[in-house]
């Protein structure tokens, strides 16, 4: 009997003013959180040597820097983005399908291309609250993922509320999840969140968890509170094959 057993990933952001305070807690998190991710903040202060400096370390390095603009500025960047060593990066899914299709094509050049994730709604934003958009953020999700589905992206950043539907459209799309709060912490900004326990219940791919983490009393010991809750349900496709 063989048993294939499909696991969510942390990742932890490190959303930080400054290099020094982002390699100290990737250096106190090394080896027990998988990936980290650098998004606006750190990388527009820090710039891309701190990808090196994580990837050295031993982290799969995310970069989130939400990549909307003409298709050629897009293809460019993933392409500057993953010689830089980014393994995982974000673009816009609004950024539509010429963006979208260059930015893989772009990766699909590089050595070791990277994971391209589409961003469809942010989890920031409540019913009602999109400019322009009069449908609601699971919907519009959706249709953005369709989309991203269609373009060879290789999954979408949505809240935990939507990778059901996501992934019952589009089985192949891996999602990843900001807005992940465990009981009883602070929503701060975000509007769409949800637990760790119930986002991997739910199928997600991936957690990003920033603030209860890295404001966090102890962030190891937040990092083993969050484990251990994604750890104690089981993901909607764990498979076990039986082989006669
Ligand atoms: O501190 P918190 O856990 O809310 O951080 C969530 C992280 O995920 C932030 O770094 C934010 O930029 C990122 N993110 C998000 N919503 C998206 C995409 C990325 O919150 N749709």
């Amino acid at each position: 009997m063989s048993s294939s057993v499909l696991s969510t990933q942390l990742i932890v952001a490190l959303d930080f003013p400054a290099a020094a305070p982002a390699l100290a807690l990737a250096r106190r998190l090394h080896g027990h959180v998988p990936w980290c991710k650098v998004g606006l903040e750190l990388f527009t202060s820090a710039g891309p040597t701190l990808l090196t400096e994580l990837t050295h370390l031993g982290f799969h390095v995310f970069l989130d820097l939400k990549f909307y603009d003409i298709p050629n500025t897009v293809a460019r960047a993933v392409s500057a983005a993953t010689r830089a060593g980014a393994h995982m990066l974000t673009l816009h899914c609004q950024g539509g399908e010429r963006m979208c299709r260059a930015a893989v094509a772009a990766a699909q050049e590089q050595p070791t291309p990277p994971l391209l994730f589409g961003v469809t709604v942010l989890t920031s934003f409540g019913p009602g609250e999109m400019p322009g958009i009069g449908t609601t953020p699971q919907d519009f999700a959706s249709q953005l993922a369709h989309g991203a589905a269609s373009w060879g992206l290789d999954g979408v950043v949505c809240s935990g509320h939507e990778v059901a539907a996501i992934k019952t459209q589009s089985p192949s799309l891996r999602c990843l999840c900001p807005g992940i709060r465990p009981a009883g912490t602070a929503a701060d900004d975000q509007r769409r969140i949800m637990t760790p326990a119930a986002a991997v219940r739910a199928g997600a791919d991936f957690l990003v968890v920033g603030r209860p983490i890295t404001a966090a009393p102890d962030p190891l010991e937040a990092v083993h509170q969050i484990t251990m809750q994604m750890a104690s349900v089981t993901h909607p496709l764990t498979t076990t094959h039986t082989n006669t």
